[in-house]
């Protein structure tokens, strides 16, 4: 059996697109088939930015967006979330993000623009699975007793923390990658499009 029929990422990442995980909410449906598109969900499947609306979004949830056939998740970390970040930092492999996978805009402690706000594609850098969310810390979260917070990928075990930060020494070779974006407002946020009309 291949790798990607183990993991079966097909169907993982339209269950990411369709499913609310952990307490989240799902924005976007699954992309319908092309031919039943109109005009304007076409330009959106072929890569036209998307806005997200985080108006309703609390602290501590997460919802998703659908992003040229991507899953992009939105979470608005609470002071737990931020704080496992300085926790995790000695654990994952690239704690600076000096590998390119966010605008400089997104590089630093938080990988974000604001440090509350994190917007990341949902997909495992590692074979293309996506990873499920696990907030809930310890070992009521069934990942580890000392586990901070984060994803863990089901097809191969790769872990990352909530700022899509991989661990050391799991099959994905870098962290999550950030898509470019930028803030309509502070409720809205335009994906795939930033400052420099990238
Ligand atoms: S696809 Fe292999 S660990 Fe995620």
């Amino acid at each position: 059996m291949s790798e990607e029929e183990k993991c079966d990422c097909s169907r993982r990442r339209l269950l990411a697109a369709t499913a609310a995980t952990g307490g989240a909410v799902t924005v976007a449906a699954a992309v319908p088939f092309v031919a039943s598109l109109t005009p304007s969900e076409r330009a959106k499947a072929a890569g036209a930015p998307v806005v997200a609306d985080i108006g309703k979004l609390a602290p501590g949830e997460m919802m998703t967006v659908e992003w040229r056939g991507k899953p992009v998740w939105i979470i608005r970390r609470d002071k737990t979330m931020l704080d496992s970040l300085k926790k995790t930092e000695s654990l994952v492999a690239d704690p600076k993000s000096d590998k390119d996978q966010q605008p400089a805009y997104a590089r630093n402690a938080t990988r974000s623009i604001k440090p509350e706000i994190m917007v990341m594609v949902g997909i495992c850098t590692h074979l293309g699975c996506s990873p499920s969310s696990k907030f809930t810390q310890g070992a009521e979260s069934g990942v580890s007793p000392d586990w901070a917070g984060g994803f863990l990928c089901p097809c191969h075990g790769s872990t990352f923390d909530l700022a899509g930060r991989v661990y050391q020494g799991k099959p994905a070779p870098t962290n999550l990658e950030v898509p470019p974006h930028k803030y309509l407002s502070d409720a809205l946020i335009l994906i795939g499009e930033d400052t420099k009309g990238a």
